[in-house]
């Protein structure tokens, strides 16, 4: 059985994460979507509300399962769970720049090979931050976001 982990904040998930991990579901038999607590950020929803909007989101979605990451390493929790793998999506080279010294930490400390899955055109310019910013001002992100987080995100705005 091949297994996978999706880390990541999804603070809050969009589109681009939720093709990058239903791609990965096509090659694992399983794959974990991992909700950090990111000690480095100000999340704007909370672990449980993260993990309850990808979990809606992926109910329907065959072999992805939703669990929070924790606080301790990211490979102590891919040798917890038995995965074999971990999967990121690159939108641009800024991306890897930023996920390739993690890949070589996590293949340093573990032995863990992260694969990359680089992102569909119409999703490179999305970033939860974006999201975030121009729902903030008033912009319209719907087409951006899963049912699960519009909705969370318009209870934010009354
Ligand atoms: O969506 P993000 O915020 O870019 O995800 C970053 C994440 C969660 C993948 C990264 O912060 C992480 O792996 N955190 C777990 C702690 C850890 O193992 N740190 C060392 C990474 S080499």
């Amino acid at each position: 059985m091949q297994l996978a982990v999706c880390p990541g904040s999804f603070d809050p998930l969009h589109n681009g994460h939720v093709e990058i991990i239903a791609r990965a579901s096509n090659l694992f038999d399983e794959v974990i979507v991992a909700v950090s607590s990111n000690m480095h950020k100000k999340p704007m929803f909370s672990v449980e509300e993260r993990i309850a909007m990808a979990q809606e989101t992926f109910s329907y979605v065959r072999g992805v399962s939703v669990k929070p990451l924790g606080s301790g390493l990211l490979t102590d929790f891919c040798k917890e769970v038995g995965a074999n793998a971990l999967v990121k999506g690159l939108r641009d080279p800024k991306d890897l720049g930023y996920e390739s010294p993690m890949a070589t930490m996590n293949r340093h400390l573990s032995g863990l090979e992260t694969v990359f899955l680089a992102a569909d055109g119409r999703y490179t310019h999305l970033s939860s931050t974006l999201v975030k910013e121009v729902h903030t001002l008033g912009g319209d992100v719907a087409e951006f976001i899963p049912r699960a987080v519009q909705r969370r995100l318009q209870d934010r705005r009354r």
